[in-house]
């Protein structure tokens, strides 16, 4: 099964897909986390990723369609995966669609998760991820039993570099501008399903598991 997790910055679509990837063994592919490690090996697509990504805009279309292509050609997404945070512009909608339609795939289903923008931009600036395996956490709502450390493998937590009130603000107006009509673009093939995201996270990832299969 081929899925996208579609919504804002902070919606929620690291949190779930990583429990969708468990449940489904298949691998999620997220294209944020993809030029984040890029930034930190300081390779020449890294350096030019990163203050892009500072400024909450949108690295260029070819770079992030590449990353997908070599991603998804891997052996463990044979089986499917599940996009967090790709497409996000409707080039890379038709990219996506012209890679997988050559491979006589397509996608089964896009699940895009509903939060208020007031609550977004709190869920980001209280949140704080691992450096080790990226597992993520927030100050209140989820924080780790030990401060600065997380639970899974003990790595150091830290707060990422586009998680600031004013690139919040940009990141939510470039998602409303540019990957919200995405939306709209795959309601045209039926895929869609909407989940609403606030509350706890178990049962929105009981909502989205119950929209995959509706
Ligand atoms: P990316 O890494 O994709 O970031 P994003 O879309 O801005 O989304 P986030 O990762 O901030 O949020 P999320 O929805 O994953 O929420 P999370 O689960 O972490 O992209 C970063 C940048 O990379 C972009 O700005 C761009 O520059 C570049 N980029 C990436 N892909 C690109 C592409 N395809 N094209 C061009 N450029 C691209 O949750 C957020 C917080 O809330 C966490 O602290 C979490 O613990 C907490 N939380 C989760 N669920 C709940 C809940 N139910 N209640 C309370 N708190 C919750
Ligand atoms: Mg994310």
């Amino acid at each position: 099964m081929n899925l996208i997790l579609l919504g804002p910055p902070g919606a929620g679509k690291g949190t779930q897909a990583k429990l969708l990837a468990e449940r489904r063994g298949i691998p999620q592919i997220s294209t944020g986390d993809m030029l984040r490690a890029a930034v930190k090996a300081g390779t020449p697509l890294g350096r030019e990723a990163q203050a892009i990504m500072e400024r909450g805009e949108l690295v260029p279309d070819e770079i992030v369609i590449g990353l997908f292509h070599d991603r998804s050609s891997q052996a463990d997404a044979a089986g499917g995966f599940i996009l967090d945070g790709f497409p996000r512009t409707v080039t890379q909608a038709e990219a996506l669609r012209k890679i997988l339609s050559e491979r006589g795939r397509r996608i089964d289903r896009v699940v895009s998760i509903d939060v208020a923008e007031d609550e977004l931009v709190g869920r980001i600036v209280g949140r704080r991820t691992c450096r080790s395996c990226q597992a993520m956490y927030h100050v209140k709502a989820s924080p780790p039993k030990v401060a600065g450390r997380c639970d899974r493998c003990g790595g150091e937590l830290h707060q990422r570099a586009d998680d600031n009130e004013d690139t919040v603000r940009e990141r939510l107006r470039v998602y409303r501008s540019q990957t919200e009509p995405l939306i709209a673009y795959y309601d045209r093939e039926g895929v869609v399903r909407r989940v609403p995201g606030t509350g706890p996270i178990e049962p929105i990832f009981a909502a989205i598991r119950a929209a995959i299969e509706a």
